[in-house]
Order: structure tokens, then C-alpha cells, then sequence
């Protein structure tokens, strides 16, 4: 029903921008052809760093934010716009040619912690991959690893296809549906989660993913800063009044982050005793890094389990 719709959607829109001879094109490209771009065919040079990377397919992980770029970019004085297609845009011959709001500049960070496993054989799960742009990067970034996507959008919305990377559509809240997905494709090497930035997904997703790292592995969580910004002033605003937050998701994702480096239990809704001291038995260390000089909503937490 949705793919229905969205493909009727496309067609009226293609219509009305490209003209009959466009549309019956891309009609039978999409009856006979695979319309996803296929990053094994792609000729992108292989000098091209991580941050070069993201910026190329439009994720806002790096310092540059390629997508929103593409999205609004101008059309040319007949109307048409300068990019008929991400694959062209994919393709534009100088990225950094064109004027781009900032991004969550992760880089030197990603770098960093995973720069040194580049070259290895890993399996990789992203959570939370919207049209693909990350995973594309990481396509590049790891030469020889496999890549898992996970979203709750359909497999149609994913842009990109490859020998090594898999879609999985998941709603990353439905434990059931986690608890098939784990038993199918059990264990990961680092996963990153750019999901739901909010409790309780945040909570959820270390909970059922975390154990499911291989030893050594490393856990990534983006972005929880937003929701601990809510937060915070909510907590603020009632401590000024001599109140305290009653509700359910009051413990900020740093706390979190806080108790689990210094293994020391808390109460929470989603984290049971035993979730938590399985955390504290195989956790090597916690880096957490508060970005919000840089950008105003980004925040990267890296949980990394210990080798055996
Ligand atoms: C910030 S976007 C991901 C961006 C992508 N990682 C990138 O860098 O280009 C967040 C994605 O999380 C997905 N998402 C939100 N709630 C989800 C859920 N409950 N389960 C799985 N995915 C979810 C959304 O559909 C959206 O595509």
C-alpha cells in the first residue's frame, strides 16, 4: 500500500517535472532495471578521506552536510535543477563546490576510534540509516567489511545496493521483531546508532544490540544530547520551584553514560539488574564526548566491550 502510494506519488511528480518522454524512462529503468545505486559500480577514488566521504553521499556526520544541499539546491535558470538525481549528484565532479550548511562534524572522532580497524573483515550495523548516505560512506571507509542498515522505513526508500551491504527494515522499538533480527544476524563488531534520539529508544537499542557485539567490539550512540538538553531544563525549571521530575525518562543519556563508566547501578525502566551487570562485566571503556561547541545538537558516546 505504501510502496503504492509512493510510486504513484513519483509518478505524477516526475511527470509534471521531466515531461511524458522522462517518465516512461524511468518507468521501464524501474520494471527492468534496479533503480538503487550500486556502490559496487561506483567509481569513486579511493584517496578520498572519511570526511570527504560523508560530505560525497550527504550525511551530516561530517563537517559539511552534502544532503540538505542537494535537497535545496537552486534550479538553473529553466527551471530544471542542476542535479537530475542523486546519482548525478553522487557523481558532481568538486564536492566541496557548492555552499553547505555544517554538519555534526563526527570525523575526527570516527577516525580515530575506528580508523585503526579499517582494513579488517568486520561486520558492521548502523540503526537508523534513513535513505542510505552513511552507509554508502562506510561502504568506502571499510573495503572489507559488511555492512547491516537498519531503519523502520521500507527497503524502497533505501537509495543504495552492494555485495556487501544489507537492508533490514526494523522498527528498532519492537522487540520482538529486534529479538528475530538478533537471532538471524547475530554478532557485530561495532554498531552505531543514529536512530531515535530520544528515551526510550536510546536505552532499548544499547540493551538489545550491546550484548550482541562481538568481544572487542564497539557500541556508538549519536546525537543523545538533544533529549539531555530537554531534559535539563525541564529538571531546572522545577528544581528552581523546589520540584522534582516524576516521570519515567528523568535520568539524562550522560548519567547513563556516567554509571555504566563507573559500574554502579541506578533504577531505570528499561535497564534490569542483570542487562546492567552485563554491561559492568564486559565493558572495557566508556568515551563520551559532548559536541555541542561545534554543533549545537551533536554528542558522540562510545562504548567499548572488552577484548575476552
Ligand atoms: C538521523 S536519521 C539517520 C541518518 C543516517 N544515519 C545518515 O547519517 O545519513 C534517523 C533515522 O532513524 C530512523 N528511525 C526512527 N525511529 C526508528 C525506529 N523506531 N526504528 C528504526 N529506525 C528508526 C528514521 O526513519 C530515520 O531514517
Amino acid at each position: 500500500m505504501l510502496r503504492s502510494k509512493y510510486l504513484i506519488r513519483r509518478f505524477f511528480y516526475t511527470l509534471s517535472n521531466y515531461g511524458i518522454s522522462a517518465t516512461l524512462k524511468k518507468i521501464y529503468k524501474t520494471c527492468f532495471y534496479s533503480n538503487k545505486i550500486d556502490l559496487d559500480k561506483l567509481n569513486i577514488p579511493n584517496n578520498l578521506g572519511l570526511d570527504d566521504l560523508f560530505l560525497k553521499f550527504g550525511t551530516d556526520k561530517g563537517s559539511l552536510d552534502g544532503k540538505k544541499t542537494y535537497d535545496f539546491l537552486e534550479k538553473n535558470k529553466d527551471g530544471e535543477k542542476k542535479f537530475k538525481s542523486y546519482y548525478e549528484w553522487i557523481n558532481r565532479n568538486n564536492p566541496r563546490n557548492f555552499e553547505y550548511q555544517f554538519g555534526l562534524n563526527f570525523t575526527p572522532y570516527y577516525e580515530k576510534y575506528l580508523g585503526p580497524l579499517r582494513d579488517k573483515s568486520l561486520k558492521i550495523l548502523e540503526i537508523g540509516v534513513a535513505n542510505g548516505h552513511s552507509v554508502a560512506s562506510w561502504f568506502y571507509y571499510f573495503p572489507n567489511s559488511e555492512i547491516h542498515a537498519v531503519d523502520i522505513k521500507k527497503k524502497h526508500k533505501f537509495l543504495y545496493k552492494g555485495k556487501r551491504i544489507n537492508y533490514h527494515s526494523l522498527d528498532c522499538l519492537d522487540n520482538v521483531a529486534v529479538r528475530k533480527f538478533i537471532t538471524k544476524n547475530n554478532n557485530f563488531d561495532i554498531i552505531i546508532d543514529d536512530s531515535f534520539h530520544e528515551q526510550p529508544a536510546i536505552t532499548n537499542n544499547i540493551k538489545n544490540f550491546y550484548p550482541t557485539l562481538n568481544p572487542g567490539g564497539i557500541y556508538v550512540l549519536e546525537d543523545f544530547n538533544t533529549a539531555d538538553h530537554i531534559l535539563k531544563i525541564e529538571r531546572k525549571y522545577n528544581e528552581d520551584s523546589g520540584k522534582k521530575l516524576m516521570h519515567r525518562w528523568s535520568i539524562l543519556t550522560s548519567e547513563i553514560f556516567d554509571y555504566i563508566k563507573n559500574k554502579k547501578m541506578f533504577k531505570h525502566e528499561i535497564f534490569k539488574e542483570d542487562d546492567l551487570k552485563y554491561i559492568f562485566d564486559t565493558i572495557d571503556r566508556v568515551e563520551v564526548h559532548d559536541l555541542e561547541l561545534e554543533h549545537p545538537w551533536a554528542s558522540l558516546g562510545f562504548l567499548f566491550k572488552k577484548k575476552n
